[in-house]
């Protein structure tokens, strides 16, 4: 595995490779389902690219950017291990300068969600996103192939509509959700969780069980729905519950083979997010 640090040295590096590159974009702090996504392009792709950037474009003011998990040694031995070829790890002058052109997040899907409690945070995402895909496909005669987590349901797609209004040489690889033993899907931010907030933030997963089991016993109204999950919920600061279509717009039935259903809570100081695909 080569480790890069600019831009030069990582289009130096893919210059030869001839065939297919699978590249997944993290902040780092890897876990399994990081690992899942460079699995996934392990076995699609002739060489992998992942890079490790704590983007600070897409935290807002008094967000945790200064304490995100960093653990650069951990993950050089994780991507080596998983066989990776590339590890891309730019500093911030490398990717950004003083005064730059932005993209803004589409009103519909970029507002609402985490774009409404998050206001601002998808427009960083695309911004890196955007100069990632760039500088990894440059120059390629094929599609890039770029693997992101159903986990961010929302940032997903709006990449995805980024690629395409852009015309992008990308094509975006979704990946399910990785969740430990007990239910709770992997974040980089489950370290901020003390053990009884570790059993608390059970209770996401256990009310996408719920709403799921609810799904197949046919009772399909999303009011009935998040009141089942709220229940479910009580012990946690609800940030929102929302029953969408995979375009985003909510419903109010749930509609099988096209359907989201997401939450977001607080756990003490911490920030959760969770969804189930139905
Ligand atoms: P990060 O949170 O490090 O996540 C990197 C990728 O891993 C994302 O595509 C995310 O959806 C995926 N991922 C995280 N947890 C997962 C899980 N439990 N199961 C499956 N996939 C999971 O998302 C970001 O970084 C950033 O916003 C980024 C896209 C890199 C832009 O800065």
């Amino acid at each position: 595995m080569i480790i890069v640090n600019s831009i030069k040295e990582l289009q130096q590096a893919t210059k030869n490779f001839k065939s297919s590159i699978g590249f997944v974009p993290t902040m780092g702090a890897l876990h399994e389902g990081h690992l899942s996504l460079i699995q996934k392009a392990r076995t699609e792709n002739d060489k992998v690219i992942v890079s490790i950037f704590v983007n600070p474009t897409q935290f807002l003011e008094g967000e945790d950017l200064d304490k995100y998990p960093r653990k650069d040694e951990a993950d050089k031995k994780i991507c080596q291990l998983a066989g990776v070829d590339i590890l891309f790890m730019p500093s911030i002058d490398m990717m950004y300068e003083k005064d730059e052109l932005n993209i803004t997040a589409p009103a519909i899907r970029g507002f609402i969600l985490e774009g409404s409690k998050r206001a601002g945070h998808f427009d960083g995402v695309l911004q890196i996103v955007m100069k990632l895909l760039n500088i990894v496909s440059y120059n390629r005669p094929s599609k890039l192939r770029a693997y992101f987590g159903k986990k961010d349901a929302q940032q997903l797609s709006l990449i995805t509509q980024m690629v395409k209004n852009y015309f992008l040489n990308v094509e975006i690889i979704p990946c399910d959700i990785v969740r430990d033993s007990n239910g709770l899907a992997l974040s980089s931010r489950n370290v901020y969780l003390s053990k009884e907030e570790r059993t608390k933030a059970l209770s996401l997963s256990r009310s996408l069980k719920c709403a799921s089991k609810l799904v197949m016993q046919n009772k399909l109204d999303s009011d009935t729905i998040i009141q089942e999950m709220q229940e479910v919920l009580r012990e946690v600061e609800i940030e929102y519950i929302a029953i969408v279509n995979r375009e985003f717009k909510q419903i109010s039935n749930v509609i099988i083979g096209n359907t989201i259903i997401l939450v977001a809570c607080r756990v003490g100081d911490t920030r959760l997010i969770d969804n189930i695909w139905i």
